[in-house]
C-alpha cells in the first residue's frame, strides 16, 4: 500500500519546534509526490472537517516560530468512541489514507484507538515540553522551554540577590520532574522540589539557613507545578507561619510554551517530521518518531502512550549533591 495523501495534526499543548515537525514533514511528502491536508485545532477540528491544503509554501518562513501554525486543542469528544468513527469516515470522504499526530501522551492514546477500532494507519511525532512519554528519551519542545525558564531564573537570581531574597520559581511540566530538574540543575537552585514529593517544609528552612550561614544573598527554589499549577503558594504560606519566612513566587507559566524554538528542538523536529512520511512510506504503523540513544528512529505506538519521568533519581541526585 503506498500513500497518495495523509492528514497533519497537533493535539494538546503546543510546543516549540511543532512548526520545524510541520514544515519537514509537509516537505518531505511532496518530495515523495505525496499530497498533505493540514487539519486545524486538533481532534476538535477533525470533527469539524477544518482542513487546510498544504504546500511547499503553506511552511515557507515557520521554522523560527514558536506555538504550531495548524493550532491545537484538547478534545474531550475523543475519548468517545462515536467521534472517533465520526472522524474516520471525515477523513476517509476527504481523501486522507493515513494520520500522523503530533503531541503528547494523551494524542497518543487516542492516535492508537483510530488504529485498534478502524485499523487507521497513524503514526506520532512527540510534540510537548513536559518530556514525559514513555518509549522516548525527547520530546519535542523541552530544550527550549527549558532554555526559557534558565533564562527567567538567572533574571529573578539578580533581583534576589540585590535584595537578599528567597523565591520560590514555579516551573511547568505537570506531573513530570523534568523541566524543574534540569532548569534547578542548570541554574544552581538551592532546592528543587518534585511533583509527587511530599514538601519537608523544615528541611527547605534549614536548607536555606545553612546557606544564608555561610554568606548566601539569596536562594532560588525550583517548584515543579504537580497536577495544578499554583502550590508554590500554599509553601510560601507554611513557610510564613512555620518559619517567619518571607519567600517571594514567580510562576514562570506559559512563557515556557513560547518563543523561537533552540537550535537541538529544531534539529530533532526536523528529523521526526522526515522520518514520519518515511515510516508511512515504509508501511511501518502505528509508531511514533522517538529517540533513543541520541537517535532519531521508529518505535510501536504501544510503546508510547503512557507517562516516563526519566532519569530523575540521578538528576536529583546531582541537583542535591551540588546544592550542599
Ligand atoms: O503538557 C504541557 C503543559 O504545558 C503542562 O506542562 C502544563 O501543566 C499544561 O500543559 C498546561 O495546560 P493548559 O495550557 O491547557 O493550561
Amino acid at each position: 500500500m503506498s500513500f497518495a495523501h495523509i492528514g497533519l495534526l497537533c493535539s494538546g499543548g503546543d510546543s516549540p519546534g511543532m512548526n520545524c515537525a510541520i514544515r519537514a514533514l509537509v516537505r518531505t511528502a511532496i518530495f515523495n509526490g505525496i499530497q498533505v491536508t493540514g487539519i486545524k485545532r486538533g481532534y476538535a477540528g477533525l470533527l469539524r472537517g477544518e482542513f487546510q491544503p498544504m504546500n511547499l509554501s503553506s511552511v515557507g518562513n515557520i521554522i523560527q516560530r514558536g506555538g504550531t501554525i495548524l493550532q491545537t486543542s484538547r478534545c474531550p469528544e475523543w475519548m468517545k468512541k462515536e467521534f472517533r468513527a465520526k472522524a474516520v469516515d471525515i477523513m476517509k470522504h476527504q481523501g486522507i489514507e493515513a494520520l500522523v499526530v503530533i503531541g503528547g501522551d494523551g494524542s497518543f492514546n487516542g492516535a492508537m484507538a483510530l488504529w485498534n477500532e478502524h485499523q487507521f494507519p497513524v503514526i506520532g511525532i512527540p510534540g510537548t515540553i513536559d518530556n514525559d512519554i514513555s518509549g522516548t528519551e525527547y520530546t519535542i519542545g523541552f530544550d527550549t522551554a527549558v532554555q526559557t525558564g534558565i533564562e527567567c531564573v538567572d533574571k529573578i537570581r539578580d533581583t534576589a540577590h540585590s535584595h537578599a531574597r528567597t523565591f520560590l520559581v514555579e516551573v511547568m511540566g505537570r506531573n513530570s520532574s523534568a523541566i524543574a530538574l534540569k532548569v534547578g540543575v542548570c541554574t544552581g537552585a538551592e532546592n528543587i522540589l518534585l511533583p509527587h514529593e511530599k514538601v519537608n517544609h523544615q528541611k527547605l528552612n534549614d536548607d536555606i539557613h545553612r546557606g544564608m550561614a555561610r554568606g548566601k544573598d539569596s536562594s532560588i527554589i525550583i517548584v515543579a507545578e504537580g497536577p495544578v499549577a499554583g502550590r508554590s503558594y500554599e509553601i510560601q504560606n507554611i513557610l510564613k507561619d512555620m518559619f517567619h519566612l518571607d519567600a517571594h513566587v514567580a510562576i514562570l507559566g506559559h512563557v515556557q510554551r513560547g518563543g523561537s524554538p533552540t537550535a537541538n528542538d529544531r534539529f530533532i523536529a526536523s528529523q521526526m517530521g522526515n522520518k514520519a512520511v518515511q515510516a508511512l512510506i515504509d508501511e511501518k504503523f502505528p509508531t511514533v518518531t522517538v529517540v533513543r540513544d541520541g537517535k532519531v528512529l521508529l518505535a510501536p505506538l504501544s510503546e508510547c502512550i503512557t507517562k516516563a519521568d526519566y532519569n530523575y533519581a540521578e538528576y536529583q541526585t546531582l541537583a542535591e549533591t551540588l546544592s550542599i
